[in-house]
């Protein structure tokens, strides 16, 4: 795992925002995998800005979403389709038709699993997937005891999740406690992931991913059997890590690799 602490939000969104655009630079019909919550925002705002500024084209790029409520269309304020419409998609020059979200509504959710699946299959698989993280270590939807090997199916919200989530929903609103999302198999295939957490609410679930053991309660622990898993976070979230200085001095050192290698070119 790469570990690359910052001082705050905005620099691990602009850091995250990087590697999207870097990776789409230099192959136009990259295959993206994105998530929701609140701290891809800022990193979405940052890919819109340079969309805008025709820095980086989105017109080729496919997209993959990490989960959707089960039992929400995609019309619905609170349905990740929408979501990713409102705080990404409406905002730059990606085909609409490219991006991809578990459908909510489906009849029948299973087949819809599979299918899902299917499509990044033939896609040609992930290039780089963002990630966020639940206080309980859960990445997509794949909540504590998720198989490490799982792939895209219908999962059960735990309370602590629906707890963390229902600031998003009305008092009297209906909120799902089932959701689709891409399993852990499904996110450990993608070739590059990169997961993005800020605040001291996160730092047990950082601790436990970086320095815990490999365990299904901890899903996003699996992440430490990913070749090429990059983890950007602030000092806030990496304020329970045990070695954070040498986290900080390897990552110094990537930095003098980079650049030794960009003065080859
Ligand atoms: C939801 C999403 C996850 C996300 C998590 C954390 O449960 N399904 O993909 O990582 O929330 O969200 P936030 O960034 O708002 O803390």
């Amino acid at each position: 795992m790469q570990i690359v602490i910052l001082k705050d939000a905005a620099q691990v969104a602009e850091y995250g925002a990087n590697i999207f655009i870097e990776q789409i630079k230099n192959k136009a019909n990259s295959v993206i995998g994105l998530a929701t919550g609140s701290t891809p925002v800022a990193l979405y705002q940052e890919l819109i800005k340079k969309n805008q500024q025709n820095k980086v084209s989105f017109a080729d790029v496919t997209s993959f979403n990490l989960d959707e409520y089960l039992g929400l269309k995609g019309d619905h304020p609170q349905s990740y389709r929408h979501f990713m419409g409102e705080q990404l998609f409406n905002h730059i020059d990606i085909d609409v038709n490219n991006t991809h979200v578990p459908p909510g509504d489906a009849k029948n959710p299973l087949t819809a699993c599979n299918a899902y699946e299917d499509k990044i299959t033939k896609a040609g698989g992930i290039d780089v997937q963002l990630l966020g993280i639940g206080r309980n270590a859960h990445i997509g939807f794949n909540e504590p005891s998720s198989g490490l090997t799982s792939r895209t199916r219908v999962k059960t919200l735990t309370q602590a999740t629906i707890d963390d989530n229902a600031r998003f929903f009305a008092e009297d609103e209906y909120q799902p406690h089932l959701s689709i999302t891409m399993g852990i198999g499904t996110i450990l295939d993608s070739k590059k992931v990169v997961l993005l957490a800020t605040g001291e609410g996160k730092a047990d679930a950082i601790k436990d991913m970086v320095e815990g053991p490999l365990a299904a309660i901890c899903p996003a622990s699996a992440l430490q059997l990913h070749r090429d898993a990059v983890i950007v976070i602030d000092e806030a979230a990496a304020s329970k890590l045990a070695d954070t200085e040498f986290y900080k001095h390897i990552e110094a050192e990537n930095q003098k690799l980079i650049a030794h290698l960009a003065n080859l070119k």
